[in-house]
């Protein structure tokens, strides 16, 4: 019987080509071709069951989304999530600007050639909280490195997490990696739920909880970070001269030196 569910999953995941993408390792270097467009690719690690990826590729129609994750299942109830969204919103059977990917992230540089993401999101990843497991956890170095590597000039990395100990881990990770670091917060949702932001399904039950979510970005392509650091001695200089002292909360707009399309 289970057997014949897993069957039927993977017989509907082969009849959406246009969507779900079951070997990524063949677009490798041309992932252009699959999209149609040479627009930036942002990619999810981890999806899950793909709220937030199919949320992203609706609000966001000039960029390209992956949602990557290594079960069928959760393929399939993206699948579901993305068409129904694209239907109801915009009227249309297709979801032009996202693959869904059953693929691991352990093979993420079998699937990309360097430079061919432009963003990868870190959403509520496994903890992984033995330290036996420490290598599993997708902030590791190891894994900071692969990303680094697929990722271009004005590359980073956005990590949501509930977990402390991950957070705490992942902070020690990106300094390890030398890694800078910004908009980092300890309570996302602490004055209201952030709106300028989209949620996932992992972060809709926390926050209905009263938990707090840990978020940073980690700017890691050369040329954001040479203007991450421009604006940060540009900002420092200010302060200097007026005497006054910066607010480093995240989300304080009046602090962004990046934008938000989340
Ligand atoms: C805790 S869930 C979070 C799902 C979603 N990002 C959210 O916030 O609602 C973690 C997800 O990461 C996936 N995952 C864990 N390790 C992975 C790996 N090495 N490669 C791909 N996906 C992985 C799991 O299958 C699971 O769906």
């Amino acid at each position: 019987m289970r057997l014949r569910g897993k069957k039927n999953i993977r017989e509907s995941l082969e009849k959406q080509p246009d969507l779900v993408v079951l070997e990524p390792q063949k677009l490798r270097g041309r992932w252009h071709e699959f999209f149609g467009n040479e627009n930036p690719i942002h990619i999810e690690c981890g999806m899950g069951k793909g709220q937030f990826i199919s949320r992203l590729s609706g609000n966001n129609p000039n960029i390209n989304y992956i949602g990557m994750d290594m079960y069928d299942e959760l393929l399939k109830r993206g699948s579901e999530k993305a068409r129904k969204l694209w239907k109801d919103e915009k009227g249309m059977d297709e979801v032009p600007n996202l693959a869904l990917v059953r693929g691991n992230v352990e093979f993420l540089d079998k699937m990309f050639e360097p430079g061919e993401l432009e963003r990868v999101y870190l959403n509520f990843s496994d903890p992984w909280p033995k330290s036996k497991h420490g290598k599993r956890r997708l902030t590791h170095p190891r894994f900071l490195m692969m990303y680094k590597e697929a990722l271009n000039d004005i590359g980073e990395i956005h990590f949501k997490t509930d977990s402390l100990s991950l957070f705490e881990f992942s902070l020690n990770s990106f300094s390890a990696a030398e890694i800078q670091m910004r908009n980092i917060s300890l309570d996302l949702h602490r004055q209201s739920l952030r709106d300028d932001l989209v949620l996932t399904e992992y972060e809709s039950k926390f926050v209905a909880k009263g938990m707090p979510i840990y978020r940073l970005e980690a700017v890691v392509g050369p040329k954001v970070q040479e203007e991450h650091r421009r604006l940060v001695a540009e900002d420092l200089a200010a302060q200097l001269r007026r005497g006054t002292t910066k607010n480093y909360e995240a989300g304080d707009d009046e602090d962004e030196d990046s934008e938000s399309d989340e």
